[in-house]
């Protein structure tokens, strides 16, 4: 096995809380088994700018706690562009950095994915997103606290929606992902959720909506995923406010809110285990993988597959929603 000595770590694409306190991870651990450990400023456009530093355990103190990320983030398109990567490989090589630790989401997994296969640097995926859209783990860093803010934002909608026997539809984040709307969801007792990944048609809403209304049932939540084909919240509440006029119809859209804040417990926990677990895979001369945990044990996903692939939402779910709030 080769022995490793220097190692990179950086933070792309939208950032999640709960990346700073893998950072963390990754920096101790590695400072553990004595590597040196770089820290690569705003993603993959910091490796092609050589914004790149040496990190001691002191530059992680008092990060566990904070959302965003300390390394910065970006969406660098140079790094699409083979002369980008080789850029970027140029910048490592002459660090003898060893192995690449990327915490994001699937566009930077495809990037590391390029990247390893073009020049001989191994990578290793954290999985740091909102939208729990990857495969080979089941919670990925960020979701829980971003479904904790939808949660505490759409209680507070629904205290005012039951004052004044309001229609609310909220639009979470998530992409073309669904796991934001269904967790806060369901978590609040919203009559409807859309997402993506289910055909629930603006029919089907406005059926349910009259159906209420008749039961004399005027408190609605609907949450929408922002990736749903009726347009987001403002496109559903178009098409409400067209067949159901009288309805006292407001429109929500959570936003970057649920991108901020301190990472809740579990993210937290997620994210040291996922750091640690990213060095222990380079020493192991485990590469191109992302590190998952899935039954609370650790698993690795070849870093094609967790592109490639989805996580699936079984439609048992939508039974649940019908059932629990009728
Ligand atoms: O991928 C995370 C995410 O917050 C998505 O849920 C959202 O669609 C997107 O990023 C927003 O990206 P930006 O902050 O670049 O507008």
């Amino acid at each position: 096995m080769k022995k490793v000595n220097n190692i990179a770590v950086l933070t792309s694409g939208g950032d999640a809380p709960g990346m700073n306190a893998a950072v963390r991870a990754v920096v101790r651990t590695g400072i553990y088994h004595d590597l040196n450990v770089y820290g690569v400023m705003y993603g993959y456009r910091g490796l092609l700018t050589d914004d790149i530093f040496p990190m001691e355990s002191k530059s992680v103190a008092n990060i566990i706690q904070r959302g965003g990320t300390v390394l910065k983030t970006a969406r660098c398109l140079e790094f699409y562009e083979f002369e980008g990567r080789q850029k970027a490989y140029e910048n490592l090589k002459k660090r003898n950095i060893e192995g690449l630790v990327v915490i994001g989401g699937d566009g930077s997994f495809n990037g590391a994915m390029k990247f390893s296969q073009e020049f001989d640097i191994p990578c290793i995926g954290l999985p740091g997103t909102i939208d729990k859209d990857i495969a080979g783990t089941d919670f990925t860093i960020g979701f829980d606290t971003a479904v904790n803010t939808a949660v505490e934002a759409i209680d507070k909608i629904r205290d005012t929606a039951d004052a004044h026997d309001r229609l609310f539809i909220i639009e979470v984040m998530g992409r073309d992902a669904g796991y934001l709307a269904l967790h806060s969801g369901i978590a609040t007792g919203a009559e409807n959720i859309l997402i993506p990944e289910h055909t629930t048609t603006v029919d089907d809403i406005i059926n349910d909506l009259q159906a209420n209304e008749r039961r004399k049932k005027m408190v609605n939540l609907i949450v929408v995923a922002e990736g749903h084909e009726a347009g987001g919240a403002n496109g559903l509440a178009k098409r409400v406010k067209e067949k159901c006029p009288q309805l006292d119809t407001k429109v929500c859209i959570l936003g970057h809110i649920q991108r901020g804040g301190s990472p809740s417990t579990m993210d937290r926990i997620l994210a040291s285990r996922m750091g640690y677990a990213a060095v222990d895979a380079l020493l192991e001369g485990i590469h191109n993988v992302m590190i998952g945990i899935v039954n609370d044990k650790v698993a690795y996903t070849p870093l094609d597959k967790a592109v490639k692939a989805k996580q699936e939402i079984d439609p048992e779910w939508f039974k649940i929603v019908k059932i629990l709030a009728s």
